[in-house]
């Protein structure tokens, strides 16, 4: 790999995560008790953001989040690990974005977002950071931010040749303008069925790239990920074999790592999709979104020592 730290821009969401760890996920109306609790930085654009700074990017964060001590306490957490700040708006009178969280002991979980101050940053917030987009090498986004401020940033990206990278998570309708200024979309099997209205995941990525998307990476948990280029290369590669015990964050650290190695190979290939799935793997074996994050030394350890066990088999 170049050794030079490429520049990145993520546009999206931040949330604090109220996580409770319990026996079994509950059901319409249940309680369960014996919970354990744990209060964790997350929300998918703050994660990708922390994943990308710590596995090699220089990374600028374009984020809202409220004035509030929580606020203060996250811009300070995003300056420790080196992330750019300067576009984070903060907004008055709103709380910064708040995600509840179940888990339950095989690392499944169930999730609702309260985007807060997410929901305010606009297409005018998006405006004022032209020149920062202009000069990155690539753009990351979700969809945990109004969409229009997403198409807003992919059309300035585009239009100054940079790469879009977007990972629609939670699910949202995208059109074909939005597809057509895709670079790579990542999303996993749930929403490629979605979105594509296939269940097949060749034939979800295929209708995908006819939309007018250059690559397609669709992830598959436990069973690792499968691409397909507009230029006709597609594979699956399989996940590292770890023990599961939280997933939250995992489709994250992937897009965060991905957009690292794809900013300095300038392809989607199998090297790129395995240091991001590395890092993916590594962060399912520790709880909590942002806490579970590997450095980029952790994870090319892990991918030597994976090398190691596979060429002794
Ligand atoms: P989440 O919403 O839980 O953050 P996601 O649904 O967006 O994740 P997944 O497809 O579940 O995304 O996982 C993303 C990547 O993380 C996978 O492609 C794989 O590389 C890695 N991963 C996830 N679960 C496991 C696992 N149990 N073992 C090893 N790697 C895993
Ligand atoms: O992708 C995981 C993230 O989804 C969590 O950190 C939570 O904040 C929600 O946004």
């Amino acid at each position: 790999m170049n050794d030079k730290r490429p520049r990145i821009a993520v546009i999206g969401s931040t949330n604090v995560d109220f996580c409770s760890y319990v026996a079994r996920l509950p059901q319409a109306g249940e309680t369960i008790g014996n919970g354990v609790f744990m209060q964790a930085n997350g929300g998918k654009g703050a994660n990708q953001a922390v994943a990308a700074a710590r596995l090699g990017g220089d990374v600028s964060f374009v984020t809202a989040i409220g004035t509030d001590s929580i606020g203060d306490a996250l811009l300070k957490h995003f300056e420790n690990e080196g992330i750019d700040c300067s576009a984070v708006s903060r907004i008055a009178d709103v709380s910064t974005g708040i995600a509840l969280i179940v888990i339950d002991k095989k690392g499944e979980n169930i999730i609702t977002v309260n985007p807060g101050a997410n929901a305010m940053l606009t297409c005018e917030c998006i405006a004022a950071v032209k020149e920062l987009i202009a000069g990155v090498d690539a753009v990351v986004m979700q969809a945990e931010i109004p969409y229009s401020s997403v198409k807003c940033a992919a059309q300035l990206a585009h239009d100054a040749g940079v790469a879009v990278i977007y990972n629609p998570a939670p699910v949202c309708e995208v059109d074909d303008e939005m597809m057509a200024l895709t670079d790579v979309m990542i999303l996993n099997q749930t929403e490629a069925a979605i979105l594509s209205g296939s269940e097949d995941t060749a034939e979800a990525a295929q209708r995908l790239l006819n939309r007018g998307v250059k690559n397609v990476v669709i992830t598959l948990g436990s069973k690792g990920a499968y691409f397909s280029c507009a230029n006709g290369t597609s594979a699956t590669i399989p996940s590292f074999q770890v023990k599961a015990i939280d997933t939250v964050g995992a489709g994250d650290t992937f897009c965060g790592a991905f957009a690292v190695a794809y900013s300095r190979r300038k392809a989607v290939d199998l090297d790129s999709l395995r240091f991001a799935s590395a890092a993916a793997a590594i962060s399912v074996t520790r709880n909590g979104a942002q806490p579970s994050i590997p450095s980029i030394d952790e994870t090319l350890s892990f991918i030597t020592h994976h090398n190691e066990l596979s060429e002794k088999k």
